[in-house]
């Protein structure tokens, strides 16, 4: 990692660097998206969300909006987890009000795969877009660019689907080297899908590890601890030095592993985790992002105020980014967003 903090008054980089600062920055996962009506509206424009993604005007006022609203301090780029699967040849649709379909694996003779080269031309959109949105961004606001993890991008490509992952475990137990020869073609694409981001200008990396629950420890290491190793390597290899943030969601007991062996240089936490009592078993100093529950947003008032004091207690004197436990909902409310951040900066020690 390579973060030199006084040379940008980005205060998400800042934290990045270690810095605990009296206020935390302030992003939030999904923080563009459907509970915002602007979003909903300027969504209309490209109904199949993935030629949403691929339009770099679309994606660039996509992460304007809550930016307009909102005093953030960090941008994440419009895009969505699934586009790697999509440029490496693979059908990818999303049906409303289900989520996101693809081709199953499971089942198929073959799972060959395109060339992860040929892949990252693909998504020359997606480069261009962080390419604008780099350049309209306020002063003092950072930019994330993000990819899902290897496993977690393929639990989708394995059963075609969210939900729970026992046929992605069992096809794990039954064939662990053919979901080893999967992992590591997504490895490398997405390597190179993160690193074409940050050439275009990302600032900072966050790597979506949304299924890391309910592994047992051995699948852990195979298909959680050593993909994401893997891809820190080898992003570092290809000269990307942007610090990295890893969000394992749901990795429980296996948390402090993930932190000490995957090379990440700060640990994403979700809403389940009590931070002061998993923090003795982290990295010293690790920089810490979350975990507001976004079931808050929904809520709002007191509880809201109650539960952002009892996160700024629970992360104590860490570097902290406060962000949320997990994506917000649609059924969130702007109005509570407000808040929220009202109540973070009011805090301030
Ligand atoms: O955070 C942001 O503001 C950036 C944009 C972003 C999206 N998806 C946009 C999106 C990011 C970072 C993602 C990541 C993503 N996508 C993850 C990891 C984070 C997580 O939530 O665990 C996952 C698992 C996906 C796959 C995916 N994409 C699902 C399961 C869905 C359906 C969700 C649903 O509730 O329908 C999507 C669609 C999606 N990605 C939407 C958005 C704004 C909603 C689609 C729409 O606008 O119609």
């Amino acid at each position: 990692m390579k973060v030199d903090s006084s040379l940008s008054g980005k205060s998400l980089l800042r934290a990045l660097a270690g810095e605990r600062l009296a206020t935390p920055p302030i992003w939030f996962m999904r923080q563009a998206g459907r509970y915002l009506p602007e979003y909903r509206e300027l969504r209309r424009q490209a109904p199949n969300f993935m030629d949403f993604c691929y339009a770099p005007a679309l994606a660039t006022e996509a992460v304007m909006q809550p930016l307009r609203r909102f005093p953030l301090d960090a941008a994440i780029l419009f895009s969505d987890i699934l586009v790697v699967p999509h440029a490496l040849g693979r059908d990818v649709r999303f049906i409303e009000g289900e989520g996101p379909r693809l081709d199953p694996l499971i089942g198929q003779a073959s799972w060959a795969l395109g060339d992860p080269a040929k892949a990252v031309e693909r998504l020359a959109p997606v480069y261009e877009a962080v390419e604008r949105i780099k350049a309209g961004l306020p002063e003092g606001v950072a930019l994330i660019g993000f990819a899902g993890s290897p496993w977690t991008v393929a639990t989708y490509m394995l059963q075609g689907r969210g939900g729970d992952k026992d046929d992605c475990r069992a096809a794990a137990w039954a064939q662990p080297a053919q979901v080893d020869a999967l992992l590591a073609v997504l490895v490398e694409t997405t390597a190179r899908h993160l690193q074409a981001q940050a050439k275009a200008g990302a600032e900072v990396l966050q790597i979506f590890e949304s299924w890391a629950e309910g592994l047992a420890e051995p699948q852990f290491e195979q298909l959680v601890l050593r993909p994401t190793a893997a891809l820190i390597v080898r992003l570092r290899a290809l000269g990307v030095t942007q610090p990295v943030i890893g969000f394992p969601r749901g990795a429980g007991h296996h948390l402090a592993r993930y932190a000490a062996e995957t090379g990440v240089d700060a640990l994403g936490v979700d809403t389940s985790v009590p931070v002061a009592r998993v923090r003795p078993a982290l990295p010293a100093r690790m920089p810490l992002q979350g975990n507001l529950d976004p079931q808050l947003l929904v809520v709002g008032g007191d509880a809201l105020r109650a539960g952002v004091a009892s996160v700024l207690a629970d992360f104590g004197d860490a570097p902290h980014i406060f962000n949320l436990g997990h994506g917000i909902t649609p059924e969130a409310s702007p109005e509570h967003v407000t808040a929220m951040i009202a109540a973070v900066r009011g805090a301030a020690t």
